[in-house]
């Protein structure tokens, strides 16, 4: 009788590891469909971010010497044999902030492109990849991404609109919230006291640098502005646009755009183009001053009142 007993417990051993065999394996099966998907929706990001030619950025260019001091030159620097200053190893994070469509995304691109240049890598996240489709997963996909940085350092992580993702901490906050912070948290804190230093900038960049985790903040050090554009810029984007003379628009259009972002400029600029087509049936290739003081007159009325 008691080698029954002990036959009953063996087969029921048995059973109970096939079990969790099975459950492991489903397990491991939804895990990898899982990660799977984090890495294409970040590769599909980063190739929304990086692809086509090189933007070409009008004015910025505080902002573009800023993120070649803080977060491209160390990098490249640091890669290189020659010796490092210590107080070089400056910025681990650095954040550009400022109004909507005045440059931050395409300025990341820039920053793609340079990196890209020197050998360095460069990955992307942002709303599309981290909050809609795959939410709950999106401290999975930042844990990937930091650790493909690291792998492939010199390497920026670029997250775009990171308020929305790194709001400040409050008591609406759900688990899924609070567990992304942390893991950020403790990204941009390994990036910091590592040793020997990663090779990895964190770069983020918000339209409301407030609403952004104080804490979170804090860890990124440099700041950088990405300002409204001034009148000259407005009136060489327009004429970029519509590919006219900067002559044509100097003075007049500046004035008419006070306010104006080069988001705005540039459906000013295609509204002109398609009163223009309307009227002479040409292909919008007739665009007068008129037609420009039009379409500012119905674009931006909405957007800047
Ligand atoms: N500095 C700039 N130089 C050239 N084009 C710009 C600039 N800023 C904005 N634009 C135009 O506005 C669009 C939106 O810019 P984007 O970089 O997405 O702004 P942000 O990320 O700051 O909201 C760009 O695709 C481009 O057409
Ligand atoms: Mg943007």
């Amino acid at each position: 009788m008691p080698k029954k007993k002990k036959m009953g417990v063996t087969v029921r051993q048995i059973v109970l590891t096939v079990v969790a065999v099975v459950v492991a394996m489903a397990c491991q099966a939804v895990s990898d469909a899982i990660v799977s998907r984090i890495a294409h929706a970040s590769r599909a990001e980063c190739a929304r971010i990086t692809s086509g030619t090189e933007p070409r950025i009008i004015g910025q260019r505080d902002a573009r010497r800023q993120l070649y001091r803080a977060v491209i030159a160390p990098l490249v620097a640091r890669g290189s044999k020659q010796k490092i200053h210590p107080l070089l190893r400056v910025c681990n994070g650095a954040l550009m902030y400022g109004p909507p469509g005045t440059g931050k995304t395409l300025l990341a691109r820039w920053t793609a492109a340079r990196m890209g240049e020197t050998g360095g890598a460069f990955f992307a996240a942002g709303p599309a990849s981290l909050q809609d489709k795959y939410y709950g997963e999106t401290p999975k996909i930042i844990t990937a991404l930091f650790a493909s940085a690291k792998m492939h350092e010199p390497s920026v992580v670029f997250i775009d609109e990171i308020d929305g993702l790194l709001g400040a901490r409050g008591p609406s906050d759900h688990a899924p919230a609070r567990e992304l912070k942390t893991v950020m948290l403790t990204e941009l804190s390994s990036l910091e006291h590592a040793e020997p230093p990663p090779r990895v900038v964190f770069l983020g960049a918000t339209n409301r640098k407030h609403d952004i985790d104080p804490a979170i903040l804090r860890r990124m050090r440099v700041h950088i502005p990405v300002p409204l554009p001034t009148a000259r810029d407005r009136e060489r984007a327009v004429a970029t646009l519509l590919d006219k003379p900067v002559e044509d628009y100097r003075g007049w259009f500046g004035d008419i755009t006070h306010g104006a972002s080069l988001a705005d400029i540039r459906e000013a600029a295609k509204h002109a183009v398609a009163i223009a087509n309307e009227r002479d049936d040409d292909g919008g290739n007739s665009v007068s001053a008129s037609d420009v003081r039009l379409a500012v007159a119905a674009i931006l009325r909405s957007t800047l009142t």
